[in-house]
C-alpha cells in the first residue's frame, strides 16, 4: 500500500513547504537567476551548492540590476537565509567585492542572512594564475574558461590538497598551510614560465579577508537540516547548466563541478529524499559561452539577438554563441535532473522571427538518434533534424497572463512539452520579475 513518510505527510499538510532544486537545462545562462528570484518568495533558505564566481546571475528588480556571482539571489529579499554550501568553491576576494557592490546598491548582508560552509573549498590567487596559464598553453584548443580559477581549485579539492573555508576561522592554522600551498603552486607557475604569486603579500591579503568573512562560516549541513526539521522550505540555486556538468556535459568543454540536480544534494548535505521538486530552466533558444560543440549554433540568430542588445555574458561580458532550441539536449537534461517542470525564459527573444526551428533529433552516421552522443568527436558529426514553426511576430514583453499569449507562441511551448517530456510551469517574456507568466 502507498504510504507517506513523516516528511511527505508534513509537506502534504503544509503545501507551502517544499524543497526545490533549480538547474539549467542547457549550457548555463538560461536565466536561472530570474526564475529563482521569482520563486524565492515561497522559500526560506536559498542554497548554492556548486560552482563559484564563474556563475553570473542577473536579477532585475524595480529597474535596479543586480549581478550575483557567489551569493545566492535570496540576498535581495528580506528574511531569507542564504547558504553557500560545501560544494561551492569560494574566492574570498571575489566574495568581498561582490558583498561591497551589493551593499552599495542598498542590500543588507550579515551573518544573519549569509552563511558559508566550513567545508567549501577556497579559490586562491594561484588557482586563477594556473587557470589562465593552462588556457594560454592550450591555444586554440582552450576551454574558454571564465578565468576564475575554478578548474584548478576543484582539482586541488579532488587531489586532497585544497584549503577549506573553515581555515578562515583559524588564522594560525591557515597561515602556514597557505604559505606552503603558494610555494608549491609557484613551482608549477614558474615551470610554465608564468609570473609567480607573491607569497607574503598574498598571505596577508587572505588573512585580512579571513577576518571579515569568519563570522559567516559555519556548519551549513546542520543549518539546512534544522531548517527542514522546522518546516522551512529550501531553494537550491543551480549554477551553470547540465551541459557544463563535469560528468554529463560536453567534456572536456565543461566546468569542474556537478551542475545537475544530484550536485545540489552532495554540494549541500541535503539528501535526495528531502527534495520535492526539480525545475529545469531553459531558454526558448540555445546559447553557449566558451568553446565546445554546439549542434544548433546559427550565426544569423546570434546577430539578431546581439543587435537587440541581448546575449552578452554577465561574468565576462563575452558575446554568447546562439542557435535554435535543441530539444534533444533539453530532453536528456530533463532525464538527468529528474525535472518535474520546465521554466522557459527569453521567449520574447524570438518575437521578430518569421519562422522558428526546433531541433528534434540528430542524424549520426546515417542513423537518427534521440539523445546526445558522449564524445565531442561524435557530437561534431551530428546533423540537426529540424522542424519549422511559424513565428508569432508580436511583442510579448507586455503580456500579463499566460492565457493572453498568441496561439502560435502557445503552440511552440506545447510542442516543447511533448518533445522534452516535462510540463512548462513558468514562461519568461522579459528581464523583470513581473515579466514571468505562470502557466
Ligand atoms: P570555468 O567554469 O571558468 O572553468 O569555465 C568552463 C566552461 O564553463 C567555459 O566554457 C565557461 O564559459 C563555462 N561557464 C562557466 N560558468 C558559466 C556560467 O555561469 N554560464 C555560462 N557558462 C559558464
Amino acid at each position: 500500500m502507498f504510504q507517506l513518510n513523516q516528511r511527505q505527510c508534513a509537506a502534504f499538510l503544509n503545501s507551502e513547504m517544499s524543497n526545490t532544486i533549480v538547474v539549467g537545462a542547457q549550457w548555463g545562462d538560461e536565466g536561472k537567476g530570474k526564475i529563482i528570484d521569482f520563486i524565492t518568495d515561497k522559500s526560506d533558505l536559498v542554497v548554492r551548492a556548486a560552482g563559484g564566481s564563474n556563475a553570473g546571475h542577473t536579477v532585475i528588480n524595480n529597474g535596479q540590476k543586480y549581478i550575483l556571482h557567489l551569493i545566492p539571489s535570496g540576498i535581495l529579499w528580506e528574511n531569507k537565509l542564504c547558504v553557500i554550501g560545501n560544494g561551492v568553491v569560494i574566492d574570498p576576494f571575489g566574495l568581498l567585492e561582490e558583498m561591497a557592490k551589493l551593499r552599495s546598491q542598498g542590500v543588507k548582508i550579515s551573518p544573519e542572512n549569509l552563511v558559508i560552509s566550513e567545508t567549501a573549498h577556497l579559490v586562491m590567487p594561484y588557482h586563477k594564475a594556473l587557470d589562465r596559464a593552462r588556457e594560454a598553453k592550450l591555444g586554440d584548443k582552450k576551454i574558454g574558461t571564465t578565468g576564475r580559477g575554478i578548474g584548478p581549485a576543484y582539482a586541488d579539492k579532488i587531489e586532497r590538497g585544497g584549503l577549506r573555508a573553515v581555515l578562515l576561522t583559524q588564522p594560525e592554522v591557515l597561515e602556514p598551510e597557505l604559505r606552503d600551498r603558494i610555494i608549491r603552486h609557484n613551482e608549477t607557475l614558474a615551470a610554465a614560465g608564468v609570473e609567480e604569486v607573491p607569497v607574503e603579500e598574498t598571505v596577508k591579503a587572505v588573512l585580512d579577508a579571513a577576518a571579515i568573512l569568519a563570522p559567516h562560516i559555519t556548519n551549513t549541513v546542520v543549518v539546512c537540516h534544522e531548517a527542514i526539521q522546522a518546516g522551512k522550505s529550501l531553494l537550491f540555486e543551480g549554477a551553470q547548466g547540465t551541459y557544463l556538468d563535469i560528468d554529463h556535459g560536453t567534456y572536456p568543454f565543461v566546468t569542474s563541478s556537478s551542475t545537475t540536480s544530484g550536485g545540489a544534494c552532495t554540494g549541500s548535505g541535503v539528501p535526495p529524499r528531502m527534495i520535492d521538486k526539480v525545475v529545469a530552466v531553459c531558454k526558448a533558444y540555445t546559447t553557449r559561452v566558451g568553446s565546445g560543440p554546439f549542434i544548433t549554433e546559427n550565426d544569423a540568430i546570434g546577430d539578431m539577438l546581439h543587435n537587440m542588445g541581448r546575449e552578452f555574458g554577465a561574468t565576462t561580458g563575452r558575446a554568447r554563441r546562439c542557435g535554435w532550441l535543441d530539444a534533444v539536449l533539453v530532453r536528456y537534461a530533463v532525464m538527468i535532473n529528474g525535472a518535474d517542470e520546465l521554466a522557459i525564459t527569453n521567449l520574447d527573444g524570438l518575437d521578430g522571427l518569421e519562422t522558428i526551428d526546433i531541433c528534434t533529433a540528430y542524424k549520426l552516421r546515417g542513423k537518427v538518434i534521440q539523445y546526445p552522443p558522449s564524445t565531442v568527436a561524435d557530437i561534431e558529426l551530428c546533423e540537426p533534424i529540424y522542424e519549422t514553426h511559424q513565428g508569432w511576430k508580436q511583442d510579448l514583453s507586455q503580456i500579463k497572463k499566460f492565457a493572453d499569449l498568441p496561439p502560435l507562441a502557445k503552440a511552440y511551448l506545447k510542442r516543447l512539452e511533448v518533445l522534452t517530456g516535462a510540463r512548462i510551469s513558468l514562461v519568461g517574456i522579459g528581464p523583470d520579475r513581473e515579466q514571468t507568466l505562470t502557466v
